[in-house]
């Protein structure tokens, strides 16, 4: 029997986006009533206004399988032999979430496997699925950034009960052509495990494993914002930085700058010190707050119908572990059927955002 050859491919390209976000809609008004905060507060120092909510007995999988079909059926259906998944909240804690979502979509015996770096996931999951296509060893990937806080977070934690909601999207990336709209151009991917108890879940490793003494404390998302927010806003700004070196662009050349949507003030101070007006950086969390690994491709489906085929396209997160990342990609005109994002009213960015 013949030796099955991998052709090398010149480039890899975006070929299919979708999104999706649960109907639950939690507002500020709703955490005003039950929590030590105001509306007010919530949009001045973050820029959310509602998140979303999974519904009882939805879970990880049910989001990424539903977004997961929409990009499929953006790129027109095509042969996936991987799939990667990035999210810190999986269906369990064994086995991984990505096979149930491979099978649930109909993809056969497709490699699959979950891949954590909590709000850098995405990213992270990208680059895995480039370096898979480039080698020769896949020819398209289905990568998901799917999240579902509302299953973490202390419900009477206002420090991060505000910020979070639930959510997935995906991309297909495959074999393509140099200079191909769509095509993926560079990568840079950090990671810093001194400051691992910046963003943490204590209990459930076998670090401290979950038992009957467990206390809420342990069991439940943590952050400190205010350490995560100056971390977030160097190393994004430093990894977007290189991957403009490596794809030979300046911050002039950027059509979109799509940053992590983990608060709008961040947002601005990245886009601040990039050199990257404001008014070019994608502002989707408004209406979905942080979503973790789902906030790019979701941010990406949300603002698809904005973008032309070819701009230039700077993605970059930071997130748990610490982990931090960025990449480019120019727009491949690809069309995002995508029902749900009707749901997401359109708001206007809070004009009374604080700066500092
Ligand atoms: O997605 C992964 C990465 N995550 C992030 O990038 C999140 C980064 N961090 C943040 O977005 C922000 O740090 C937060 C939104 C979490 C907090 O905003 P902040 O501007 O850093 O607030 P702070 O923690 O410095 O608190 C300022 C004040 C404090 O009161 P005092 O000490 O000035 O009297 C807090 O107690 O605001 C108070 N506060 C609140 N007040 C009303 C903190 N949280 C709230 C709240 N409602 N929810």
């Amino acid at each position: 029997m013949p030796a099955r050859t991998k052709r090398k491919p010149d480039a890899v390209v975006l070929q299919g986006l979708g999104g999706y976000v649960p109907t639950g809609v939690i507002t500020n008004q709703d955490l005003e009533s039950r929590l030590d905060t105001t509306d007010e507060w919530i949009r001045t120092r973050t820029g959310i206004r509602t998140r979303r909510f999974a519904a009882e007995g939805e879970a990880t999988s049910d989001m990424a399988t539903e977004a997961g079909r929409r990009a499929l059926a953006s790129a027109g259906n095509p042969d996936i032999d991987l799939v990667i998944l990035a999210t810190t909240t999986p269906d369990h804690p064994c086995p991984a979430t990505a096979p149930a979502v491979a099978s649930r979509l109909g993809l056969g015996p497709v490699a699959a496997f979950d891949l954590a770096a909590v709000c850098s996931g995405f990213i992270y999951a990208l680059a895995q699925a480039n370096a898979a296509v480039l080698s020769g060893q896949n020819r398209n990937v289905l990568v998901i950034g799917a999240d579902m806080f509302s299953a973490i977070i202390n419900p009477e934690d206002r420090n991060t009960a505000i910020i979070f909601g639930d959510g997935a999207g995906a991309v297909i990336v495959g074999a393509g052509e140099e200079g191909q709209p769509g095509q993926v151009s560079a990568f840079d991917l950090h990671s810093d495990g001194t400051c691992q108890d910046l963003i943490k879940v204590t209990a459930g490793g076998s670090r401290m494993p979950v038992n009957a003494g467990t206390l809420d404390a342990d069991r439940f998302f943590t952050m400190q914002g205010k350490e995560v927010f100056a971390k977030a806003v160097e190393a994004m700004a430093g990894s977007s930085r290189t991957a403009l070196a490596d794809s030979g662009w300046n911050a002039e050349d950027v059509d979109w700058l799509i940053a992590h949507q983990a608060n709008q003030r961040i947002l601005n101070r990245v886009a601040g010190v990039l050199g990257i007006p404001p008014e070019r950086a994608v502002l989707h969390l408004d209406r979905v707050g942080n979503t973790s690994a789902a906030s790019i491709p979701l941010a990406l489906a949300d603002y698809a119908s904005k973008f032309s085929k070819g701009d230039k396209m700077l993605l970059t997160a930071f997130g748990g572990g610490t982990t931090w990342g960025a990449a480019t990609l120019s727009w491949p005109g690809i069309t995002v059927t995508d029902p749900q994002q009707d749901l997401i009213e359109r708001t206007t960015p809070c004009p009374s955002l604080q700066s500092s």
